[in-house]
């Protein structure tokens, strides 16, 4: 039996976390960790289907753990953990695997657009990627999943596949519900407000990291795309740019958009601008500042992600039985 209802997410290391990872992600999961049993994961094993250095990846592991507890992620309530720590991950995802249909994986967006974006490293991890996830929120009987506006569609995958698990072999797996923030679901480029915010985007000026310095934050606001009008006002249609900072000052300042057009009434782009850099400058600091005391603290960063490992595993352990059980394989 479970005494509070579970939350279940994750973020691939595969670049520097950004304002759109805090934003989109770790700032609700902050917000939700005192009425859930949280898991907040590190997903490498995600990261893989891209190229990277090992050495890179390595830093960005330990790095993305010191930054989820300096953001306020309650590691002894609830817990955080490294996937591959975890093995009960691969060991699911291979049974999902053979309940998922290759239609239902054609469809996903994300897959599409890495067909195009990598086509020369198309491999099968890629594809079956969306199963991988599954198997993450299924395995702990998760009921609630926090994401951005992207992961939706493969949140609902987790469903379809849960769905036809279940309608075989009764009801294994409990049915978890994305859950969309409000304010700053799809937190834009800076550059290029017509795509969001990434990790691994090129060009980084489009990006704020969260262990960038003041100087630069404000730097990369300053040169923010806008438009030719000098109007601060929540359009995101026509106005893209200026709503994607509104967007980024309402979640980083915890103001409404009607407040914050009434703020900048007769004011310019530069006001607004600068404004926007401060406030993100004072949510971040205190992350960043955390984040590399904790990366000098080895003991206490490995005894934080061995501690969620074997919590994570034994719980995971309880349905992977369950679900081999159902199956009908045979019991070592
Ligand atoms: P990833 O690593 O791309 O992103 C992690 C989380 O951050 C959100 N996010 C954003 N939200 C708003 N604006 C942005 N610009 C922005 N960029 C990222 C994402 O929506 C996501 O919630 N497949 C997942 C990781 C994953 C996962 C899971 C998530 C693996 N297993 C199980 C939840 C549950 C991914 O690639 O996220």
């Amino acid at each position: 039996m479970k005494d509070r209802k579970r939350i279940f997410s994750g973020i691939k290391p595969t670049g520097d976390l950004t304002l759109g990872s805090y934003i989109g992600a770790i700032k609700n999961w902050v917000d939700l960790q005192n009425d859930f049993m949280c898991l907040y994961c590190i997903v490498d094993m995600h990261s893989i289907t891209i190229r990277n250095d090992p050495e890179v990846l390595h830093r960005r592991i330990r790095e993305q753990l010191a930054q989820y507890i300096a953001a306020g992620l309650d590691y002894k309530k609830n817990i955080v953990y490294i996937q591959s720590h975890v093995h009960q991950h691969a060991e699911l995802s291979w049974i999902l695997g053979c309940y998922s249909m290759m239609g239902e994986l054609n469809r996903m967006t994300q897959f599409k657009d890495m067909q195009k974006k990598h086509p020369q490293n198309l491999n099968a991890g890629i594809y079956t990627y969306p199963v991988l996830m599954a198997a993450d929120i299924l395995l702990f009987d998760t009921d609630v999943v926090p994401v951005g506006e992207d992961q939706k569609q493969h949140v609902e995958l987790a469903r379809n596949i849960a769905q036809r698990f279940n309608g075989i072999y009764g009801n294994i797996f409990t049915m978890p519900e994305p859950f969309i923030p409000k304010v700053g679901a799809r937190v834009r480029s800076l550059t290029d407000p017509t795509s969001k915010m990434s990790k691994s985007d090129d060009d980084t000026q489009g990006s704020i990291f969260i262990m960038d310095s003041p100087d630069v934050i404000v730097k990369k606001f300053k040169r923010a795309k806008t438009d030719s009008d000098s109007l601060i006002k929540f359009d995101p249609e026509n106005k893209p740019g200026v709503s994607n900072l509104m967007d980024i000052y309402s979640a980083a300042a915890g103001k409404s958009y009607d407040e914050i057009e009434s703020e900048f009434v007769g004011k310019g782009y530069g006001d607004f601008k600068t404004r926007v850099a401060e406030a993100v400058i004072e949510k971040l600091r205190p992350i960043r500042e955390k984040s590399l005391e904790l990366l000098k603290d080895e003991e206490t960063l490995v005894s934080i992600y061995r501690d969620g490992a074997e919590r994570a595993s034994e719980m995971a352990e309880k349905t992977l039985v369950k679900v081999t059980d159902a199956i009908g394989f045979l019991r070592k």
